[in-house]
């Protein structure tokens, strides 16, 4: 049915100021991934009531938005990422009244809530999914990618999926049905399956779905693989290069009906709802022109996407195949986002998610240096223009755990990786090398609250076992010691919160050659800011900079360093130092 009308245009209200629209410019989004942040029942399991719990501690760190990882009904096959249950909480983390009295929490601090938005696919056990399944001709059958096996091929004999597309957890996208014969496409797991998008019943579906829960009080939602929701229906096969398989991305990523599935969906939704929202789409593969398209305000589609070229910066032809950053290649990378979005559009901007591994373990220094490495992270990230996400644990310098084994991780990217990585030949020390690096199991650990067993996530037994550091690292200690990274984090976020330059000033990269040492400056007004990093384990001297006599008389708003010896030029800098200045820049207007 084509039906692009049933879903009737909406008009934008002009009640909600465009500045008061554009509230996230100057706020902090904290991420929590549920399963691991503390567990209130001994379950071993993080819940909501484990949130609950620690509402006043991220009130206390001042950040302005929670973003949830799904917290809604699943088999957990990608841990939660797999939702049978649009409209419901997962009974190991709670109930929907649990869920409320959290929101009223939350709400109740003066912060907001966004939820996980995963629509790309559903579980494999989400009664759309079976009653697509049940039958070819089932009414819901069209809900799903299902094709024939490939021309002149038997379904399910090798080679006989319709494209050779490898899914992100290895293996083919097409998983064969013997009972009716056909494959159903997964980009991610055989129990994810792709949502077809196409179809007109399914957006409106989800689009109601998304209202429930605006209507219950949420403040919008994280929007996962928003950029894979269109395909070419055509399915064409795929530039062989993952292994056996080809890559089907040039016909998912950023696909041909994306920007008229958002703009539908910014009509159908968020269109004169009252209220601050937030949506922020997950876009792996966007590239800043596109992005310029997706965060441009005029076009109504996102506020922001979470792009992904600066975690790949560190990685060859796979995300195992691991090399050390280039710190110009970062400086690049950021810069030009940051120039692309100067005018039109905004940038969120991250180290950390569920996805990654720690950012102190992958670009600081996460042994003598990483207190000062990870407060420089912190300090180059939030001063950059864009809105900045702190992945729970990162205010607290926490880093990869010490994986031996395979049986150390529980993440299915990592385990059927190392499956496929070592039949094909690969030696299973060297496939653990790059997990130990990459694996998303590294930024899956419990937080680590206090020194106890478990590091104070739970009673029972961890789903995933703390970090033995935490016994060194946790919240406890970090609050208790005023040089703490915490301490640092807050006092980052409070900066934003002050000084207008932070959320609204431009971008000036310098140094860009420059091997060690990332420079830049932000301008409001009359404010200018000066953000110096030495990204390095030895000392540097940023006195190339321009005004390099000034600023080295302006005032210092924030430092994670000792100050410098007096007989030390003032922009020496120790491994790891971050400063900040600020200056006033008095403009001086000809009146002759
Ligand atoms: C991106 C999410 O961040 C990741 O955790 C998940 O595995 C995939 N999307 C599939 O939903």
């Amino acid at each position: 049915m084509s039906s692009d009308q049933v879903l009737a245009p909406a008009t934008e209200s002009s009640e909600v100021p465009a500045e008061d629209r554009q509230w996230w410019k100057s706020a902090v989004v904290y991420q929590i991934y549920p399963r691991s942040f503390a567990d209130s029942d001994g379950d071993g399991v993080g819940d909501l009531g484990g949130i609950a719990a620690k509402v006043d501690y991220l009130a206390e760190l001042g950040v302005d938005v929670i973003w949830l990882s799904p917290v809604y009904p699943s088999p957990q096959d990608d841990a939660g990422y797999d939702i049978s249950n649009y409209l419901d909480i997962e009974p190991v983390f709670g109930t929907l009244a649990g869920f409320d009295a959290l929101l009223a929490a939350v709400h109740g601090r003066g912060m907001k809530l966004v939820m996980d938005l995963v629509v790309n696919h559903t579980s494999d056990e989400h009664p759309w999914f079976v009653e697509s399944k049940s039958s070819a001709d089932n009414p819901k059958r069209d809900w799903y990618w299902w094709r024939p096996a490939r021309e002149g091929m038997h379904g399910g004999d090798p080679g006989g999926e319709p494209t050779n597309w490898g899914s992100f957890f290895s293996g083919s996208t097409w998983q064969f049905d013997p009972d009716t014969g056909e494959y159903y496409l997964h980009l991610f797991s055989r129990k994810q399956p792709d949502l077809n998008w196409e179809n007109t019943e399914v957006r409106r579906a989800v689009y109601e779905m998304m209202r429930w829960w605006l209507d219950r009080g949420v403040d919008g939602f994280r929007m996962d693989v928003i950029n894979m929701i269109s395909k070419d229906s055509s399915l064409p096969d795929g530039h062989p290069h993952i292994g056996q398989w080809g890559d089907g991305s040039p016909y998912y990523i950023n696909g041909p009906r994306l920007h008229e599935y958002l703009q539908e969906m910014h009509r159908e939704v968020f269109a004169g709802r009252q209220g601050q929202l937030l949506t922020v789409g997950e876009m792996p593969g966007c590239t800043v022109e596109e992005a310029r398209l997706f965060t441009d305000p005029a076009r109504a589609e996102v506020d922001m996407v979470f792009q992904f070229e600066h975690v790949s910066l560190d990685q060859g032809a796979s995300k195992w195949d691991v090399h050390p950053l280039r710190l110009v290649d970062l400086k690049a990378s950021l810069g030009r986002w940051q120039a692309g979005l100067a005018e039109v559009g905004w940038n969120s901007l991250y180290w950390n998610n569920h996805d990654q591994p720690r950012a102190v373990s992958r670009f600081g220094d996460d042994g003598e240096y990483r207190v000062r490495s990870a407060k420089l992270l912190g300090t180059l990230l939030h001063l950059h223009r864009g809105t900045p996400y702190v992945y729970q644990g990162e205010e607290l310098g926490m880093t990869n755990a010490p994986f031996q084994q395979i049986s150390d991780f529980r993440d299915i990217e990592s385990i059927n990786h190392f499956a496929e990585a070592v039949a094909a030949g690969q030696s299973p020390d060297s496939v653990l090398i790059g997990l130990r690096t990459m694996g998303r199991d590294n930024a899956r650990t419990p937080v680590q609250w206090d020194d106890s067993a478990n590091a104070g996530f739970t009673t029972g037994e961890p789903w995933i076992p703390a970090n033995p550091n935490h016994r060194q690292i946790n919240a406890a200690a970090a609050l208790a010691d005023p040089d703490s990274v915490w301490h640092h984090y807050r006092a980052l976020i409070d900066l934003r919160h002050r000084e207008p330059a932070v959320a609204h000033g431009d971008f000036t990269m310098l140094l860009p050659e420059h091997e060690q040492i990332y420079a830049f400056t932000r301008r409001l007004d009359d404010a200018e800011l000066l953000v110096l990093a030495n990204v390095s384990g030895r000392t540097a001297i940023a006195d190339q900079i321009p005004h390099a006599a000034q600023w080295e008389n302006s005032e210092l708003l924030l430092t994670n360093a000792p100050a410098p010896e007096p007989s030390q030029p003032r922009l020496s800098l120790l491994p790891w130092e971050a400063r900040v200045y600020r200056r006033v820049v008095r403009s001086v207007i000809w009146r002759g």
